[in-house]
This record gives C-alpha cells, structure tokens and sequence, in this order.
C-alpha cells in the first residue's frame, strides 16, 4: 500500500497538491483548522471529475482525527501562510510529534525560520523539510518545481511522493533534495529573486517597444511569442505575450494590461533575496534593481508629481525596425543571463558558507520545468554546471563567453537609446553595468580606500608589497 500523506493548509496551493498526490495513487488526509475551508473543499471532491481522487482522500473535521489517521512514521506536509501561521500550527503538532515524524513545510518560508524550526523538532526527533514549490496553483495541480532541504533521511522518505507529482523534464522529475538545513526554502528564494529579475526585464523591454518604438499592445504580445520561439524561450516570455494579448472585457475593448494600474506589488521573497546578497556578501544587482523598481513603482503618487516637474528629452521616439528589435532582443537576452548568473553565484557562496551542500547543476536541472523560471536557457546551463561543478560564476563559462561577446554591442546600443530617450530600465542597465564591473580589472576602489584612509584612517593596502598601511594625508 502507497504511503498516507497529511496536508494542513487547504488554501487553493494546499488543495491542489491533495489533488495531485491522490492522482498519483497516494491516500492523503487533509486538515484546515477553519471550517469553512473544509467544506469548501469536501464540496469540491465531490464535483471532482475523477470520483476515484476523492475516495483517496480524506478531509478530517479535528487536528486529532488528521494525526490519528495518519500511519507511523507521519508525513506531514504544511500548506500554510508563510510566517506566524507555520509556528502556530508547529506549536500545536509538537507534543503530538514522536520519533521519526516528518513535518514538510510547503509555503515560501524565510530559510532562517526554516532552520530555527528543524533545531527545534529535532530535539523531539522528528523530522523537518523546508520544501520550496514553485510553479503557481496549477503547477501544485499538475507538476511543481521541488526544491527539498533538511535531513536526507526524511527526504527519502518523502521521494516516491515528490517525484511522482513533480513536473518532469525529459523524463526526469523537476524535484530534489538539493541540500542541508534551510537550503530548499534558500534556493526557491532565489529562485523568487531571480523571477522578479526576470519579470522586470520583460516589462522594461516592453516598456521600450512601448514608449519609443511606439508599438501597441498587439505587437509587444507579438514580439515576445516571437522571442519565446527562440533558441532562449521561456516560460515568463511565453506568458508575457498571453497577457499582452488578452482583451478587456470590462471596457470592451483595447487590451487588459492597459486598463491595469501601473502599481506593483510584493509578497517578500524578492526583498528577502536582497537580504541575503547583501548577507553573503553577493552584488546580485539585477535582483536588488528588480526589487526597487517595483519599490519605485508603487510610489505612483510622486511619480505622476515628478513626471511633470522634472524635464527630460523633447523627443521620445525612434525609428522601429528589425535591427532594432533585435538590439533590444539580444539585451533582454544578455541581461536574463546575468541575473541567472547571479542568482546561482548567490546560492554557490551561501551554500559555501553554510555548508549546505548544494550542487548547482541539480539545482538547474530541478528549474528546467514547472517552476516560473523554467527557460530553454536552463538545459545549457545544466550541461555547464555538470562539465565545471565549481564554476564560480556562468558568465565565465566559455559558452556565456561566447554568447555574450555576441550579444554585447546591442546590449550597449540598446542602453544608449533608452538612456537618449528617457526610458528607464534598472534591471537591464543593472545587468550592463555588472558584466562591464565584473570584467574590470582594475577597479576605482583604489581612490575609494584613499577617501576613507582620508577621512577615518581606515587603513589601506598596496599593490606592490604587503601590509596595513595609514598615510597622513595633506
Ligand atoms: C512560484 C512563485 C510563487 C509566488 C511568488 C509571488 O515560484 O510559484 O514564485 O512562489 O507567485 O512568491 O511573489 P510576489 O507576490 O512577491 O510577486
């Protein structure tokens, strides 16, 4: 007999996951502490297509009920609000928990109280897997991105699960223990880091076709199909061209994107990337840019004060043509490596330091489908990581070389005309300037050490012999 899963949490991501964990032939039970959640969901079994899914699970009415219908050892898997929701409900298994239980928490946890939280269990002797799922509610439905950590114990215990419900590439399951204590809830961060990376330069390309090619709705959603086409498709080009394209049936007419109001929002994952770059010390500058722009994008109210006090270029527009359609492809190209590129050189140095033993090749493999950054760029970035295990950073590879050597004098052109035209893009500009940084052998930090030598005799050293030295200066 398959193994009995619990799952507490029967939000839309809680109730998908049952679904597809019965679809694969496990039995689950399922607890919501609120009520109202129960039975919404108890009514929707029942509508359930398949009646053989909901004969495999079981919606317990009390916490006792849950706990005593799971088998020993018990699984337990928490689809609850990252943050206080996660302690509470830990505070009320714990004196329940014995031996050899496995609790998995499933929601976007900081990696920090994922750690906190597996010191604390441990000394009951359970078990505990900060798990990171991507891939929205109908990824949790139909094939997520896994990303595990903790012990490896209970990461095999759980294997058979997870890999059968994950989403598969080329026939090898999107789900792996990618290494110890809080490294699963680390990696989906970063991968959340780099999604809004990503997310931003999109919207920067399209705010370009937008604002200086002049170009409508239809066409942006076009030329993103197009891009998606390419040898670097990807799963947020492919939905960049599914939302431009989308009608506004309340106004009917013009297209939905239009009609949306130009305030970003954010849940944290993103910021707590930042955290970390700036943590591990890691200048992961197209995640940071991508945060602040949408910092700078909910302030909407001294934007539109500002727009018409502060003066820039008379002329806002430039001829579009397929030279420069192309210029602005192959930077949003350019700029998606670079944020890859960082997110992984941000992973490999806290891995580094926390001993965490993550491989990043595993860690690409496990993104190459389900999750939001899925992208055909992630299979050369697989074969990259499994040739050179220790690569510091992709962009030294020979074949990001190659690629960016390829692609850098339209990345430039492209940087020209938006700063000649006014538009601004952090991300891209971010992702310029860090590969022109990280190429610079000789750094301006030389007069930075001379400042603060000046100011705060904060030492420096020299480049032709060793030492701490102080200078006087006059
Ligand atoms: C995923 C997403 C998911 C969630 C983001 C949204 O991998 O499935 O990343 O986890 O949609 O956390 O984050 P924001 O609300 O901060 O944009």
């Amino acid at each position: 007999e398959q193994r009995k899963i619990g799952i507490i949490g029967l939000g839309v991501m809680g109730q998908n996951l049952a679904l597809n964990i019965a679809e694969k032939g496990f039995g689950v039970t399922v607890f919501d502490p609120w009520e109202e959640a129960r039975a919404a969901f108890g009514t929707s079994l029942k509508k359930e297509a398949e009646a053989e899914l909901s004969s495999r699970i079981m919606v317990a009415d009390s916490l006792d009920t849950f706990l005593s219908a799971l088998p020993s050892p018990r699984v337990i898997l928490l689809m609850v609000k990252a943050g206080e929701p996660v302690d509470e409900l830990i505070g009320k298994l714990k004196s329940t928990l014995v031996s050899g239980d496995v609790v998995v928490d499933g929601g976007n946890s900081h990696y920090e109280d994922t750690i906190r939280r597996q010191e604390e269990l441990q000394k009951m002797g359970a078990l505990y897997i900060g798990l990171g799922v991507s891939g929205g509610y109908e990824g949790a439905r139909h094939g997520p991105s896994m990303m595990a950590g903790g012990d490896p114990a209970a990461y095999a215990l759980m294997k058979p699960v997870f890999e059968s419900i994950a989403a598969s590439y080329d026939g090898v399951p999107c789900c792996a223990h990618v290494g110890l204590g809080g490294a699963g809830h680390f990696v989906k961060m970063v991968h959340n880091g780099i999604e809004y990376a990503i997310m931003q330069i999109v919207a920067e390309a399209y705010m370009v076709m937008r604002d200086v090619y002049h170009l409508d709705t239809t066409w942006c959603s076009r030329v993103f199909a197009d891009w998606n086409e390419g040898p670097f498709g990807s799963y947020l080009m492919e939905i960049a061209s599914t939302v431009l394209s989308q009608p506004d049936d309340l106004n009917k007419s013009g297209s939905l994107v239009e009609a949306i109001l130009d305030v970003a929002e954010q849940k944290g994952t993103g910021r707590w990337s930042v955290e970390a770059a700036l943590k591990y010390g890691m200048p992961s500058t197209t995640i940071s840019e991508a945060v602040f722009a949408r910092t700078m994008a909910s302030q909407k109210n001294q934007r539109v004060k500002a727009s018409k006090i502060l003066p820039g270029p008379d002329s806002k527009t430039a001829v579009v043509d397929s030279m420069s359609l192309k210029a602005l492809r192959d930077a949003v190209f350019a700029s998606v490596i670079v944020a890859y590129a960082q997110g992984f050189a941000l992973i490999r140095e806290a891995t580094e330091q926390e001993e965490w033993g993550v491989r990043l090749s595993e860690v690409a493999k496990v993104w190459r489908s389900g999750c939001i950054v899925r992208s055909k760029l992630l299979d050369t970035i697989v074969t990259t990581f499994d040739a050179e295990p220790d690569l510091i950073n992709l962009l030294l590879s020979d074949f990001f070389v190659g690629l960016l050597a390829d692609y850098q004098e339209d990345w430039r052109k492209n940087a020209r005309l938006c700063a000649e035209h006014a538009v601004a893009t952090p991300v891209m500009s971010a992702a310029l300037t860090y590969y022109d940084g990280y190429r610079t052998e000789r750094s301006s930090a030389n007069l930075l050490q001379g400042l603060r030598d000046c100011f705060g005799a904060h030492t420096y050293r020299r480049t032709d012999c060793d030492g701490i030295f102080h200078t006087e200066w006059k």
